[in-house]
């Protein structure tokens, strides 16, 4: 059964973890609340995408990086080694500051995502390629030109189509790691639009070191201070009435 708007989502428990010797979260206890727009904030080198990567586990690509404590997702610890990981990538998607296509056409890039969830059957890939490039605004852009090569897009096209591909296997929660760094004002705005607008239907965990940007886009933010859970809370306390002097003093712009 489906979490309901506002309930948790993820829960973090005594989350820490190694870069083989190196604790880079310290004991992290946290909800992430459904249909909400979460910021992670702190400075350079905090733990932020360290910590958005532990939910994908992206981490374990390599055998010496550990994870303790839990994460739980509908009451399972997602960091069990039992869980399959590619059925918790299609559960929980990932967009990284560089748009990362595949060197394919635009309809291979959203077919072959499909297709890792099994999905082949021809009308249904071409409707879920239409529903996907619809959802980010790029449908009229390049209907014609859906057998370009990725590449040829702007970046800005390039980064919405790495979204739509992740939102083609319709994911509950999606993570982006600072998704707009490298935009422009006009394309980050329409990323900021569309994920906006996505959180009718998904959980969304943004990283960002742009303090705008938290403030105008989040329901809740967090802030991490060298792999540690500083505060976290409704964005608008974490901005005007912070429990934290650490926290006041980052987000008034005295450190980071
Ligand atoms: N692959 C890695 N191996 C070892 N240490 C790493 C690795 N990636 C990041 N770190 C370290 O972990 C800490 C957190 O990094 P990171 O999560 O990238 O920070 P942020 O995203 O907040 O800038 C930093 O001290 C960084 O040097
Ligand atoms: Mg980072």
């Amino acid at each position: 059964m489906k979490n309901q708007v506002g309930e948790v989502d993820l829960e973090v428990k005594n989350l820490s973890f190694y870069y083989h010797k190196f604790r880079a979260l310290k004991n992290l206890t946290m909800n992430i609340k459904r249909n909400r727009i979460l910021s992670i904030i702190g400075p350079s080198g905090c733990g932020k995408t360290t910590l958005l990567r532990c939910f994908n586990r992206i981490h374990e690509l390599h055998p010496k990086n550990r994870y303790e404590g839990e994460v739980l997702l509908d009451g399972v610890n997602i960091l069990d080694r039992s869980v399959d990981v590619v059925r918790l990538r299609s559960r929980i998607g990932m967009v990284f500051q560089k748009p990362t296509p595949f060197p394919m056409s635009i309809q291979g890039n959203i077919a072959y995502a499909l297709s890792i969830k099994g999905i082949s059957n021809k009308t249904e890939v071409n409707d879920r390629i239409e529903k996907a490039l619809k959802k980010v605004g790029l449908w009229n852009e390049i209907a014609h030109r859906l057998k370009m090569d990725a590449f040829e897009l702007s970046d800005g096209q390039q980064q919405r189509l790495v979204i739509a591909r992740a939102l083609a296997v319709e994911p509950e929660i999606m993570l982006f790691d600072e998704p707009t760094n490298a935009l422009d004002p006009l394309s980050t705005s329409k990323i900021e639009e569309l994920l906006f607008e996505l959180k009718s239907e998904l959980t969304i965990l943004i990283v960002t070191h742009n303090m705008q940007q938290a403030a105008r886009m989040s329901d809740d933010t967090a802030f991490l201070y060298m792999g540690e859970l500083v505060e976290c809370n409704e964005t608008n306390s974490i901005f005007t009435n912070p429990i934290n002097k650490l926290t006041e003093d980052y987000v008034t712009g005295r450190f980071g």
